[in-house]
């Protein structure tokens, strides 16, 4: 049963990207353009560090899969391509293994392509501390991901039905699981007052998963014999708002969600994420060229995110906060009805200016 929801995640997911018109809330926020901002492209690192977490790279291939014989080889050619790019990655939901330990390999491959990589586990919001403590075992991870996904339960057609349990539980699995607990959503997003929630239950990261990429709702309505549940595609926040909504988090943030191109990238970094995941993207990619083809795109998205830190006078990801960042179209009313200041975004970097009167002042 997991195994066959598995293989119509990724073809119901395929076949999204391929129908996707392109747009998302991501082209509603754009960069003012400095025109002497500009740095040597020696000067800029690419690393990040959040939540006692540091890696190399702040894009990492974000959760998908295991659970069957295809998956598996997915997610062994997705590990080949972490390890030959260093992104960090993340496995699908390990509900499967727990059910039957016998697909264990599925997941382990993550570990066995990608022996020196920081690896995540996956398990959701109902896993007892000893599965998650066995997930982590499996894969040997270095963080632990709880997904969060109340509208794909929903439209799922043997989805959960009961959610009250899942606060409770992501606090025992924060305190039990002896590494750090990231919190995401599935492409719903996590507003700011779940990110709050989830500081206080120990959550060391919370990565927003917002809409604008794969979307399960319709992704689940396909797989009803009545495709009934519709009117549910498109719920939530996308990440972009979503980043704009937890500008004051008081835990790191990561965006995930709608992620086509460097740019979404480095606009994601401008609004606070510490890195940024893709899914989808990645694994159209991967379907329809190979492993070879999805090497050559993360690569390519690095080269390109340095290059874009370079014109906007980045040193690293972090600095892009400093960034002058313009808000357009529903996101600005978003913005105005959450009280969000974007005003003071769209001019920022000003406040690091050493003032030109200054200097001539103090001869
Ligand atoms: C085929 C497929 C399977 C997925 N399975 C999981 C999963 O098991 N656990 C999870 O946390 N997220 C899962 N996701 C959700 C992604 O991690 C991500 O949150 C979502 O796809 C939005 O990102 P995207 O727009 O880059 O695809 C899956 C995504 C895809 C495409």
């Amino acid at each position: 049963m997991i195994a066959q929801r598995k293989d119509d995640h990724v073809r119901l997911a395929v076949e999204q990207q391929q129908q996707h018109d392109g747009r998302n809330q991501f082209d509603e926020v754009s960069f003012v353009h400095h025109a002497l901002a500009g740095l040597d492209r020696t000067d800029v690192s690419l690393t990040t560090a959040f939540g006692g977490i540091s890696w190399q790279v702040p894009l990492y291939i974000n959760a998908m899969t295991g659970g069957s014989e295809r998956t598996g080889a997915i997610n062994r050619d997705l590990a080949v391509a972490a390890h030959e790019t260093g992104v960090p990655i993340a496995s699908g939901s390990m509900s499967a293994y727990f059910k039957d330990p016998d697909c264990a390999d599925t997941f382990s491959v993550l570990r066995k392509e990608n022996p020196d990589g920081f690896v995540i586990a996956n398990v959701n919001a109902t896993t007892s501390v000893d599965n998650a403590l066995r997930a982590v075992d499996l894969i040997q991870a270095d963080a632990l991901q709880i997904h969060v996904n109340t509208v794909q339960e929903t439209v799922m057609p043997e989805g959960d039905r009961s959610f009250s349990s899942w606060v409770p539980q992501i606090e025992r699995i924060a305190a039990g699981a002896g590494v750090p607990v990231i919190v995401k959503e599935v492409g719903f997003g996590l507003s700011r007052e779940t990110v709050r929630l989830l500081a206080g239950l120990g959550v060391r990261v919370a990565d927003l998963g917002g809409r604008g990429g794969t979307d399960f709702a319709r992704i689940e309505n396909g797989r009803r014999e009545l495709a009934d549940y519709a009117y549910l595609t498109g719920w939530g926040q996308s990440t972009a708002a979503c980043l704009l909504d937890a500008q004051d988090a008081p835990i790191p943030v990561l965006a995930s969600g709608g992620v086509r191109q460097p740019l979404d990238v480095a606009r994601a970094l401008a609004l606070g994420a510490s890195g940024v995941g893709v899914s989808g993207t990645f694994l159209r990619t991967l379907l329809d060229g190979g492993v070879a083809a999805l090497i050559a795109q993360i690569s390519t998205w690095l080269d390109q995110l340095a290059a874009l830190l370079t014109v906007l006078g980045a040193r690293t990801p972090a600095a892009l906060r400093h960034s002058d960042l313009l808000i357009h179209g529903e996101l600005r009313d978003f913005c105005a009805d959450r009280g969000i200041d974007i005003r003071s975004l769209a001019r920022r970097s000003g406040s690091l200016d050493v003032p030109h009167e200054t200097t001539g002042n103090t001869r």
